[in-house]
């Protein structure tokens, strides 16, 4: 099977598709209202420690496991480890990547919604925004239109296979999510708050760092770098043999990381602008915030003011989008090898499946939102099983697996393309792999779990 299951064609298609991945709503909306509520530029250099010594090592793992088979996640783990339990760490991932995907597509159709009305200049003016946001996710139909219309674009990436679907698609989108950030960095060199908002990101104020705000700084990380949902591990499946796992590791983290700052240089600076605006606004700060913030800080040049808010909602939709394909692929591979489908019957029943639950989903928000399991709605509790009970026990299985179960050789074999590249630091890996990441994610876990 691996020979026709498709494979990245070059190596800037490799990062690209990963990065895509990593790239998301995660880099635009919660790492700078992670850095508004926690202290600047202190929860910056404990994000960038977590990211190099544990989301690194943790990626490296799953390129290990996902190139050494060629296969999907659940099928890769029992590659490796015939008969054992360890197949639940492909189940885990397959299972949370579908869970992410029906709540991650409904929060990218209201970016398609903000991406349409920026561009009919509906976002312009002296409105209620926080009215304009609740209503929109209250109503029964229109974030649901937008969900299935947003699952669609996914759809037809994915179906078209890894080089012509997703490598292709990466290669067009990225280097247009680069662009678009760079002119909006620049667009914010000219806000009153320029100054204000830069020496808030990077001016640590260590004060605020209390071990919630690492803890923080961790699960950020692993939620950015899209690890421990199968993602990964299935792009590494397309690998070719000359793929340098760990140098590809450090450009995705190095592109993931700097759009997320470069995020920040965007937000602050324009909420820094407006008084009375506080950086830390909570989940509504890419919704309701800054459709307030770009309007006042601009309503001097309307034009300007029009452009960035339609450049901003499209790099939002951008980044949901090369993120939602990998969410899809990590489930569509294993349906297409494990199911015997066509890719495209395959790629389909996920694209149905995920519709209906995402529906439920988005309604769960409105018109649903007295049925409620353990007090939680339907997108809330697949927020709280996936991002806080699975995702880390998926990682701490990743690390034990590769550090501990696989054989040191392969690991060995995987990261120096069979002893044909020089690593210097392969002990360095290993020792983080066994001891440091699990470690740490299970003290995340055992807090998150009881203390929050
Ligand atoms: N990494 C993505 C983000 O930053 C989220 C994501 C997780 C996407 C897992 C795909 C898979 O938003």
């Amino acid at each position: 099977m691996s020979q026709n299951r498709g494979s990245f064609g070059s190596k800037i298609g490799v990062v690209l598709a990963a990065a895509g991945s990593a790239v998301g709503l995660g880099n635009v909306w919660r790492f700078p209202t992670e850095v508004g509520n926690n202290g600047g530029a202190a929860f910056i250099l404990i994000y960038l420690a977590a990211v190099l010594f544990i989301g690194i090592p943790v990626m490296v793992s799953e390129f290990v496991i996902g190139r050494s088979t060629h296969a999907n996640t659940i099928t890769a783990f029992r590659k490796l480890a015939p008969g054992t339990w360890w197949r639940i760490g492909g189940i885990e991932g397959v299972f949370v990547a579908f869970i992410i995907f029906c709540y991650y597509i409904v929060v990218s159709g209201w970016t398609l919604h903000y991406a349409v009305s920026s561009f009919l200049n509906r976002l312009s003016g002296d409105q209620d925004y926080k009215e304009y946001f609740t209503s929109f996710v209250g109503s029964p139909w229109e974030p649901v239109l937008y969900a299935v219309v947003f699952m669609l674009m996914v759809h037809l990436v994915v179906v078209r296979g890894v080089e012509s679907g997703i490598e292709k698609s990466a290669k067009l989108m990225m280097p247009l999510l680069l662009l678009i950030i760079g002119v909006l960095v620049v667009c914010s060199f000219s806000m009153s708050g320029f100054t204000e908002g830069v020496s808030f990101l990077l001016q640590p104020d260590f004060s605020k760092v209390t071990p919630t705000v690492v803890l923080s700084a961790v699960g950020q990380a692993f939620y950015s770098l899209s690890l421990a949902m199968g993602c990964l591990c299935t792009y590494a499946s397309y690998f070719g043999p000359n793929t340098n796992l760990m140098k590809t590791a450090m450009s995705v983290s190095v592109i993931d990381t700097s759009v997320a700052v470069l995020c920040g240089f965007i937000i602050f600076p324009a909420v820094f602008s407006v008084s009375g605006v506080e950086p830390g606004e909570g989940p509504g700060l890419v919704f309701i915030t800054l459709p307030h913030v770009f309007n006042i800080a601009f309503h001097n040049v309307p034009i300007i003011g029009y452009l960035f808010s339609a450049l901003f909602y499209v790099l939002l939709m951008l980044s949901a989008l090369t993120s939602a394909i990998s969410l899809h692929e990590s489930v569509t591979a294993y349906v297409h090898e494990e199911w015997h489908l066509t890719r495209k019957k395959a790629a389909s029943l996920v694209t149905v499946g995920c519709i209906l639950l995402g529906i439920a989903c988005s309604l769960s928000m409105g018109v649903w939102n007295e049925y409620k399991v353990c007090g939680l709605c339907l997108f809330d509790l697949f927020d709280f099983v996936s991002a806080k009970i699975i995702l880390p026990l998926g990682g701490i299985i990743i690390c034990l697996f590769v550090g501990w179960r696989l054989p040191r050789k392969l690991v060995y074999d995987e990261v120096s393309n069979k002893g044909t590249l020089r690593v210097r630091l392969f002990g360095v890996y290993l020792f983080l792999v066994r001891w440091v990441a699990p470690l740490t994610i299970a003290i995340i876990f055992i807090r998150e779990l009881f203390y929050t």
